[in-house]
């Protein structure tokens, strides 16, 4: 299978490269091709022409984006809609990563596929607006939402708490918005089961970690330094959904793909950083 990657940089992008061993896979970072740059997405892949595209390219600063809006809608939904129309033009499938942050929160068991949306924040919409350019214009897709990555590359909770935590002798998490905190390695190996199957069960999935938890409870996990708080004490430029574990049932059935543990990941991440 030949695959194009579109964000090579970023941090599901790094653990996609890892384990892409079976796969022709064609890594492209920004400075190569720029998703917001239609001809260039078009050039890019009329000249390669993928059986796959995977676009972990995004623009992910949740709170930087009520200043950036501009920019977080050019990425998130202009940047889908441009690989959604050169992927149709080629008869390429497309896989979308998406997010959590499309629900407003107010649910309090695992949101399904077909939940309606309310996204609280910029981000939140740019990347609902980009799901939809998506369906609108390429029937091969899947949209894979996913929720708090991390893992030993690039930007994510885990490494910036560990990081505070050297710094300062306390710290203050929020105990009242319930995640599920997932491993970029275990999304990377959901991504590559997908595309093994090259099955034509598009659409819409869901994939995060269990069991869920809260920011706090997840930090406990690897440092001793923290006191829980509401999130009414930690005001942020962007609105979080306060709950936004995902079903992943769907996944599960039709690719037999099940949640990875977040504690077992968690252990491989700091194994591994604390090994660099
Ligand atoms: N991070 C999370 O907790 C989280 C949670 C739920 C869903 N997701 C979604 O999961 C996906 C992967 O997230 P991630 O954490 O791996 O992202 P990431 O580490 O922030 O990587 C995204 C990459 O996209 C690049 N990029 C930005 N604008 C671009 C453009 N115009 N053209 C091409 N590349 C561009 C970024 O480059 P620069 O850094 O140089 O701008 C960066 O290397 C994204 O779709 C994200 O929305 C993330």
């Amino acid at each position: 299978m030949k695959v194009l990657m579109t964000g090579a940089m970023g941090q599901v992008a790094y653990e996609l490269q890892r384990e892409s061993q079976k796969h022709m896979l064609y890594a492209f970072s920004k400075d190569k091709l720029d998703i917001t740059d239609v001809l260039q997405v078009n050039d890019v892949l009329e000249a390669l022409k993928p059986d796959f595209v995977i676009n972990t390219a995004a623009y992910t600063k949740v709170d930087k984006a009520e200043e950036e809006s501009e920019l977080a809608f050019a990425v998130n939904r202009d940047g889908a809609k441009n690989l959604s129309l050169a992927c149709a033009k080629i008869g390429s499938t497309l896989l979308q990563l998406s997010t959590d942050y499309v629900f407003d929160g107010k649910k309090t068991n695992p949101y399904l596929e077909t939940d309606a949306v309310n996204p609280l924040s910029i981000y939140g919409q740019s990347k609902w607006e980009g799901e939809e350019a998506i369906r609108q214009n390429l029937e091969k897709h899947f949209i894979i939402r996913v929720s708090g990555i991390f893992g030993v590359h690039g930007n994510n909770f885990v490494k910036t708490i560990l990081k505070i935590s050297r710094e300062r002798p306390h710290l203050k998490i929020v105990n009242d918005q319930t995640t599920c905190p997932t491993p970029a390695k275990a999304i990377a190996e959901m991504i590559w089961k997908i595309i093994d199957k090259n099955s034509e069960d598009f659409g819409t999935y869901h994939y995060c970690s269990n069991p869920m938890t809260s920011w706090y409870e997840f930090a406990k996990n690897f440092v001793s330094n923290v006191t829980p708080i509401p999130t009414s004490e930690y005001p942020t430029p962007a609105k979080r959904p306060a709950y936004s574990a995902l079903n992943c049932e769907k996944i599960n059935k039709n690719f037999n793909i099940h949640q990875p543990n977040w504690k077992e990941g968690l252990k491989d991440v700091i194994r591994e950083l604390s090994a660099s």
